[in-house]
């Protein structure tokens, strides 16, 4: 791997509950680090103790000059333990993971995030908008209380475009509609569950856009030894999500 891994301790610095099942964590790493890329991820030690076994992955979704942020769900048993954690609370991250990153080449570029998949596309975000090329970001989740990353957006001055399931916010339908409003030469990024992906892909065969996928296939080790996370590549070769990804172009992998 071209980056330097980092395993260091960590201070929480905040946890804070936003809405719907979604948490704000800002960890200050406890040794010095170069800014982490967009597309990186992390895994977080949900426990000191064997229960439950293994980290957690997540998005590096931004980072200030003393903290990395992450965004999370709490979906199961790591997670939940993760929202009792408390200011001051130290614990171990594994970081700079992943070497296949985003695609920059393109002017325009619409950043498709399905519910908490929005954090694996936030830091990318703020290097396209810090490189002068135009962003708009697609958000999309089953109701308004899912779209907690809303302040994000707000504080960093973002265009973005909601979509829920139920329309209780913003447009009533999946994020993959929004595509079809933006022509060819915008480049998509995406993240979020897989049969989003996979819609999203299809409707780009239509539509002619290049596309990117940031994927989060579950993970034990997270650097390439497990095994555990491999997806199917176009050649029929396996990749692992966590050493040849996170993100791929979406002809170079079968979801
Ligand atoms: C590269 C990467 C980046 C990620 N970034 C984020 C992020 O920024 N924010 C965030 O909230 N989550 C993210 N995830 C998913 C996160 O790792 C899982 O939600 C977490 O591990 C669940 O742990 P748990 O112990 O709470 O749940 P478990 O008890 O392990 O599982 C609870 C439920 O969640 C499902 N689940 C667990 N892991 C995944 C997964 N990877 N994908 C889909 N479903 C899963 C299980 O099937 C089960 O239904 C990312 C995953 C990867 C691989
Ligand atoms: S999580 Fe172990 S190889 Fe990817």
């Amino acid at each position: 791997m071209a980056e330097k891994l980092i395993d260091t301790e960590a201070e929480v610095l905040e946890n804070r509950f936003i809405s719907g099942n979604l948490w704000l964590m800002r960890l200050k790493p406890l040794c010095k680090m170069p800014a982490p890329k967009a597309g990186q991820f992390l895994m977080l030690e949900v426990s000191p103790t064997y229960d439950p076994m293994g980290r957690r992955a997540f998005a590096v979704a931004d980072f200030d000059e003393k903290s990395l942020w992450i965004y999370y769900d709490v979906v199961g048993r790591g997670t939940e333990l993760m929202s009792f954690m408390k200011p001051g609370d130290i614990t171990r991250i594994f970081t700079h993971l992943g070497k296949g990153l985003f695609s920059y080449d393109a002017r325009r570029h619409l950043l498709v995030g399905g519910g908490v998949g929005l954090a694996g596309l936030t830091l990318f975000g703020k290097e396209l908008k810090s490189m002068g090329k135009d962003v708009v970001f697609v958000y999309g989740a089953r109701s308004k209380e899912h779209l907690g990353m809303v302040e994000w957006l707000e504080k960093e001055g973002f265009e973005y475009i909601l979509y829920t399931d139920d329309g209780s916010e913003g447009k009533k339908g999946f994020v993959t509609e929004a595509i079809k409003e933006f022509g060819s030469e915008w480049c998509i990024s995406a993240c979020g569950p897989y049969p989003m992906l996979k819609s999203l892909v299809k409707l780009s065969e239509e539509t002619g856009h290049e596309v990117y996928l940031s994927l989060e296939s579950r993970m034990a080790c997270g650097w390439g030894v497990c095994l555990g996370c491999v997806v199917k590549g176009t050649n029929g070769k396996f990749m692992r999500v966590c050493y040849e990804g996170p993100v791929f172009k979406s002809d170079s992998v079968r979801l």
